[in-house]
């Protein structure tokens, strides 16, 4: 097991364009590290440099406490966990995960301690006499990753090994991978572009746009203090509000009416002018519910167009309008996000109890203390708590938080 430090790794291919742009990241022995961002933003372009299948244009590659930029990929002693799990259909799961270990000409007895081992490690010790094809997906993934184990490799490394299965396994898959790793405690980097996975299974996500690390941090960092539009946006599922917005105090004007905000957060944003002001939907409530559970803020009187209603819980649409500035931005945003988001409306997720109907005139509680205040200029999360919103590159200096390597 190792350590992996990424230190200002940059890649630029044929054209000369970065795409993977001075990208420092320090993934812990045994750490879960996420790399997740939208399609083209670089990720199994660094992925591959750590492997040792694409050459590193500048920076350091350093596995445990050797720098392997100009070492061949065998050297570095990795695993890289495929998509398809490139499994041989003709050869027993037992064949299957002795492959390496044949490869490298082991002696037999060798071989078999080494299998068994890892097959009571993946309960596999029933299927080993099977052939692949009969086994359920979940079973591969873990011969796959048997196949990884038997080598005593370094670190598992996956890109994107969940995108072709359909929703159901693929949420039993990552309940796998995330019980394994821990079992194991072999240090992991996987690359994906879905967010749930990225919250579940990572310890820290990096979050990429266009070759550049927007922040590395938890999961919960992430989607509490999100240091930009972009993370606030990728982050969470429905995604958050982005509302246009000014500051007159400790409060906040929306289109819809004004919301208190905690008076440290209102400082950080007075005399900026017209600002974005982003709420996660679970922040709002039908404000008959919130009050009976006695909770106090801001509420607002507002026209709701669609209701949908899930049983635990219901999402209410409210369409509204912004000027120009922040539409620019928010168009922008969409486009960077490969346009998963369409911000012409409020989406505001109610308990399933609540009664409010469609087309109607609703009264809903907002919880402002989470409300976050983005630089339309620049996207920057004015009211970021930096303290617990791990790295932010770029922000580090100008806001005199502590630097990483
Ligand atoms: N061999 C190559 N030659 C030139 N450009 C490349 C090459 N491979 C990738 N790129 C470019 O580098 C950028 C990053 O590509 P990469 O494959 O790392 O993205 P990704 O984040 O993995 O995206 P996806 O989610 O679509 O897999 C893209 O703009 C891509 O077009
Ligand atoms: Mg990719």
């Amino acid at each position: 097991m190792a350590r992996i430090t990424m230190d200002h790794i940059v890649k630029k291919y044929g054209d000369g364009f970065p795409a993977v742009n001075d990208v420092s990241i320090d993934v812990a022995d045994g750490e879960f590290m996420i790399l997740v961002g939208p399609s083209g933003c670089g990720k199994s372009t660094l992925l591959r440099m750590i492997v040792g299948l694409e050459d590193i244009t500048s920076g350091d590659m350093i596995i445990g406490d050797r720098r392997v930029n100009d070492l061949a990929p065998r050297e570095r002693n990795l695993a890289m966990v495929f998509q398809n799990y490139a499994l041989y259909p003709h050869l027993t799961v037992y064949e299957n995960i002795a492959f390496p270990l044949r490869l490298a000409k082991m002696p037999d007895d060798e071989v078999d301690r080494l299998v068994r081992d890892a097959a009571d490690t993946l309960e596999l010790n029933e299927h080993l006499e099977r052939k692949p094809g009969n086994l359920s997906g979940g079973q591969r993934q873990r011969v796959a990753m048997g196949r990884a184990i038997v080598r005593q490799a370094d670190a598992f490394l996956f890109d994107e090994p969940l995108s072709n299965l359909d929703a159901k396994l693929r949420g039993q898959m990552r309940t796998e991978i995330a019980r394994l790793q821990k079992r194991l405690g072999i240090t992991t980097v996987y690359v994906t572009h879905d967010q749930t996975e990225a919250m579940t299974l990572g310890d820290r996500v990096a979050v990429l746009k266009r070759g550049l690390l927007q922040q590395l941090a938890t999961p919960r960092e992430l989607y509490e203090n999100p240091g930009n539009l972009f993370v606030a946006g990728f982050i969470g599922s429905p995604p958050m509000n982005f509302l246009p917005a000014t500051v007159e105090g400790t409060k906040v004007q929306l289109p819809f009416g004004s919301v208190d905000i905690p008076a440290d957060r209102a400082e950080r944003a007075a005399g900026r002018g017209l600002l974005i002001a982003g709420i996660r939907p679970e922040h709002f409530e039908d404000a008959s519910l919130a009050a009976a559970d006695g909770r106090t803020g801001s509420t607002f009187r507002a026209k709701v167009e669609v209701v949908e209603w899930l049983g635990n819980e219901t999402y209410a649409y409210i369409p509204f309008e912004s000027p120009d500035e922040v539409k620019a931005q928010l168009l922008q945003l969409e486009k960077d996000l490969d346009g998963e988001a369409l911000r012409t409306q409020l989406v505001v997720s109610l308990d399933g109890g609540s009664r409010i109907a469609e087309g109607e005139e609703a009264e809903i509680w907002v919880d402002g203390s989470r409300m976050h205040l983005f630089d339309p200029a620049t996207g920057e999360n004015l009211t970021v708590d930096h303290e617990r919103a791990g790295r932010i590159p770029g922000a580090e200096v100008a806001a005199g938080a502590p630097t990483e390597g």
